[in-house]
């Protein structure tokens, strides 16, 4: 499944991204933002439990105190996953964190692994997060790197991609749901997503 979640709001801020006179700062503020409103998609069909403990409003009411069914497991590929990291956080504060360390090569574009730590936990739902699908290559590897450490539960979540990249994941990881705002016109010579809003990981950072 592919859900593009195109919320006005979402595009709004994702404009402002996209403007190359966005500075490092408030590029973060809204790709947290966003990472933020995407949540209500990436995490609309989890379930909750009614635990035996109660809560009472201040009108006396007695109910239920309820929980989230799943344990959630936050996995941003490095380094720009990690400016999705908060946003996703402010909503589900329980959320364990992950890395996976992912470069592509400049010239060949082949995905290279340098890190990978998930939390251990029992049957959890792991977000693999990435602003950027472009060929699909590191979100691609990120899944399998995923797969062969025993986790079975996961999602895609994503800023902006183009076609390709999409394909690209649906073909390798047919049972992995893909969430993402944007889905651009094409890729340029250098693999670089059109509009696009440049490299995400030099914005976030502010190493360019
Ligand atoms: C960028 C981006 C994705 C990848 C997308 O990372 O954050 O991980 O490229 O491209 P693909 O779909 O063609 O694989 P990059 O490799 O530039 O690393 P960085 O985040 O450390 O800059
Ligand atoms: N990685 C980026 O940061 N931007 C692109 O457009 C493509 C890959």
């Amino acid at each position: 499944m592919v859900k593009v979640v195109d919320h006005p709001l979402i595009q709004v801020k994702l404009n402002i991204m996209r403007d190359e006179r966005t500075k490092s700062k408030e590029f973060r503020e809204n790709l947290d933002e966003i990472a933020s409103l995407m949540c209500f998609e990436v995490f609309r069909d989890l379930k909750v439990h009614e635990e035996k403990e109660t809560i009472t409003t201040p009108t006396g009411a007695v109910l239920p105190k309820l929980k989230l069914d799943y344990k959630i497991i936050l996995a941003p590929i490095l380094r720009a996953g990690i400016g999705m990291v908060d946003g996703v956080r402010n909503m589900i504060p329980t959320a364990r964190i992950g890395h996976i360390g992912m470069y592509r090569d400049e010239e060949t574009m082949i995905p290279h692994e340098y890190y990978f730590k998930l939390p251990v936990v029992d049957n959890p739902l792991v977000v693999i997060c990435d602003p950027m699908l472009a060929t699909g290559g590191s979100a691609c590897a990120a899944i399998s790197a995923v797969k062969q450490r025993g986790y079975k539960n996961i999602r895609l979540m994503c800023l902006v991609g183009v076609q390709e990249g999409i394909d690209a994941v649906t073909k390798a990881h047919p049972d992995v749901d893909i969430y993402i705002a944007a889905v651009d016109e094409k890729l340029n010579e250098k693999c670089y997503i059109l509009p696009g809003l440049g490299d995400a990981g030099d914005r976030i950072f502010g190493t360019k």
